[in-house]
């Protein structure tokens, strides 16, 4: 089959690799439909992450079954599914309270795994025709038939849209609150959308690039250039000086100023500063346990100069990690289903497998207009198919 394989450091291509196939009774072999390339997937194409070479990247998946094991009972060939990134067992500790980001089966001895990711277990990515899903019944999410016109909408559910929404649940976001959310990246965006669905009385979100800040006011959200100034002391003025009610961080460890260099406490000291005293903050953007690679010798550690006095003085909260996407991608499948969320709004370019390698270096540049990229794998089989059979 076809896979984008990780080479090195801003290298990969689409090459021939073995086939996906089922390894054990509880899996599922999805033909992928749509896959995506996410904010995460650039940690790992810059370098910056341990992910092996050869590895098939891809975490954000949705396709048809084509193979179902023989101890799966609820999945059946010919289903569409949306697959959570995280890949979880089910019965775990973890599993059982919900939080399948953090699974102590799949990945052992760490907790969590996912698809195509540096340190998170040895499964490939569906940045390719097939994609392996293990314990197919707890993971697969089976989409309704309006999936034909909104695949672009529920591929969305594998990872931003659950993860958005977790941003603002970690950050105990209720009807009525002001929120501010750094980074409008593909995940800042859907935690915009996210509190928006759930009442939010004034959404801000923080940027540097104008292609996502408009996106962001489109979304109903006050945009906030950081080019403009300190983007804190926008919030403190335009919330009376009190800061926001809750804030969320989606942009992660290699937050930059606006000179486009890494300056990895910037988000998290924001944060403090534009939310109020006694606010929740969630924190999705991804902070690692090492950063060798990094310029900041405290960040190579893996640690930032955190303003803690300032977050101690103002009894503030701070909730962590990744998304427990299956608590979620159910309800918000019904969201996309009856009309009321359409995640797939931030699309910008909906490209064959072939144009991927391509697609990771516009997306890394932020290249204005590369916003969020869905790739079309079984396209070109089906017209490969297509003209195989004409023959
Ligand atoms: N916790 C999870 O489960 C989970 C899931 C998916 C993605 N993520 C992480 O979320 C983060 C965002 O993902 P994405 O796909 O939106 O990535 P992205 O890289 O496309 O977007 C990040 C955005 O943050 C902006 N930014 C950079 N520095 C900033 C700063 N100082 N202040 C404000 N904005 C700044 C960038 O301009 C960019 O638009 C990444 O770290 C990704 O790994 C976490
Ligand atoms: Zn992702
Ligand atoms: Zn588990």
């Amino acid at each position: 089959m076809k896979a984008l394989v990780y080479n090195g450091p801003k290298d990969v291509s689409v090459n021939e690799v073995p086939d996906a196939k089922i390894e054990k009774a509880t899996d599922v072999l999805v033909e992928i439909t749509t896959t995506n390339i996410c904010g995460s997937d650039l940690h790992m194409y810059e370098g910056r992450t341990d992910v092996e070479k050869g590895k098939v990247l891809g975490h954000e998946n949705l396709g048809k079954v084509i193979e179902v094991g023989d101890a799966v009972d609820s999945i059946n060939k010919g289903d569409y599914v949306c697959l959570p990134f995280n890949v979880a067992c089910g019965f775990c500790e973890n599993c059982e309270r919900g939080l399948t980001g953090f699974c102590l089966t799949t990945n052992p001895p760490n907790a969590g795994a996912a698809y195509g990711f540096a340190g998170m277990g040895p499964y490939s990515g569906g940045q390719a025709d097939y994609l392996r899903v293990p314990y197919a019944d707890f993971n697969c999410l089976k989409l309704p038939e309006d999936v034909s016109e909104k695949e672009n909408d529920y591929v969305m559910l594998s990872d931003i849209f659950p993860t958005g929404w977790h941003a603002t649940r970690l950050a105990k976001l209720c009807p009525g609150d002001s929120v501010v959310i750094y980074g409008a990246g593909p995940v800042g965006l859907m935690a915009a959308i996210s509190a928006s669905v759930q009442g939010a009385s004034k959404i801000m979100v923080v940027d540097q690039h104008p292609d996502r800040l408009k996106l962001a006011k489109e979304l109903g959200a006050i945009p906030i250039d950081q080019k403009k100034g300190d983007p804190a002391d926008q919030i403190l003025e335009l919330t009376e000086g009190k800061g926001t009610d809750c804030g969320c961080e989606a942009v992660g460890y290699q937050c930059t100023n606006t000179k486009g260099e890494e300056v990895p406490n910037l988000t998290m000291n924001w944060l403090v500063k534009s939310v109020k005293a006694t606010g929740n903050i969630g924190v999705v953007g991804v902070f690692v346990a090492k950063d060798p690679k990094a310029e900041d010798k405290l960040a190579k550690k893996g640690e930032l100069a955190f303003d803690f006095g300032n977050f101690w003085f103002k009894g503030q909260k701070i909730r962590t990690g990744q998304a427990n996407v299956k608590a979620y991608n159910r309800k918000l499948r019904e969201l996309i289903h009856v009309g009321k969320a359409k995640p797939s709004a931030i699309i910008s370019h909906q490209l064959d497998l072939s144009e991927a390698p391509n697609a990771y270096k516009n997306f890394d540049d932020r290249k204005n207009g590369w916003t969020k990229v869905v790739l079309k794998p079984a396209a070109a089989g089906q017209s490969k198919r297509k003209a195989a059979s004409a023959r």
